[in-house]
């Protein structure tokens, strides 16, 4: 009888990931529910909001993230999610001194990352469907920053991707909250970043608005070729002001985000 040898060689991406959650600002479009609390702590279905990004990322075997959040509200953070243990991963948390503006936000994870590629979650974001597939796809070409698009029918409220034509993969550049939107494809507040993002925010300059914009690191990226845009399927809101937290309400009662 022969012996029969199978070899099973399972596909696993090369690289790890960590994640990072931004969860920091005022929150002053959803005052006075946020005077004395985080908008990340708001209830979105039957949970605070903060747990959805966390869920996402566990779920796509990201179980290693940080969190960034101001120093008013971050006891109120750790007294609510701990170690991590009760969503399976570990938790570190990072205080942000002044709310400046994402990148700046993303700057205080440089070290925690530890020169390891990156998925990066602004907490008030809120959608349906996995982010596994991005994740595989991300570590695959870890050199390349990935953002994922959604349209939208209010895309001045966001960043907007301006694309090559008709072009639904060919990203032009990207305009932070323009009065005249290029495209209807807003930029979501999911992004994957390889470790030089550290140093693209470093040549950053403040916006007009003061701060150092997330919509800025992307466009260096498009600029050196290494920006890959991709979107996003299922429903996607953001939950800052009062409609798109009804909204966001309403999409997960109606239909729970997949994991
Ligand atoms: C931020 C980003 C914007 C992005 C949006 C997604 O806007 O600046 O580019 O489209 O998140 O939620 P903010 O929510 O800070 O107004």
């Amino acid at each position: 009888m022969s012996d029969l040898r199978v070899l099973i060689v399972t596909s696993s991406p090369s690289t790890t990931c960590v994640g990072v959650i931004l969860a920091g600002g005022s929150g002053s479009r959803l005052y006075p529910c946020t005077t004395v609390t985080n908008k990340h702590l708001l209830p979105i279905g039957e949970m605070p909001m903060i747990f959805y990004p966390i869920k996402k990322l566990v779920a796509a075997g990201i179980t290693d993230i940080l969190i960034v959040t101001g120093t008013e509200h971050m006891g109120d953070f750790i007294s609510l999610l701990g170690s991590g243990k009760d969503f399976n991963c570990s938790l570190t948390y990072r205080v942000q001194d002044e709310a400046g503006g994402i990148a700046q936000a993303l700057a205080l994870a440089e070290r925690f990352t530890n020169k390891q590629p990156m998925c990066v979650m602004l907490g008030d974001n809120i959608f349906e469907n996995s982010i596994s597939g991005l994740i595989t796809q991300f570590l695959s070409e870890p050199d390349n920053a990935h953002i994922l698009l959604k349209e939208v029918p209010d895309a001045e409220r966001f960043g907007v991707a301006e694309m090559d034509g008709d072009s639904r993969t060919i990203v032009r550049r990207i305009v932070e909250k323009p009065q005249d939107p290029p495209s209807k494809y807003a930029v979501t507040g999911v992004y994957c970043y390889p470790p030089d993002v550290f140093e693209v925010i470093r040549t950053l300059t403040p916006s007009g608005r003061g701060e150092f914009e997330i919509t800025d690191v992307n466009n260096i990226y498009l600029s050196q070729r290494r920006l890959h845009a991709s979107f996003l399927d299922g429903y996607w809101s953001d939950a800052g002001t009062f409609p798109s937290l009804a909204r966001a309400n309403e999409l997960v009662r109606q239909s729970p985000p997949q994991y």
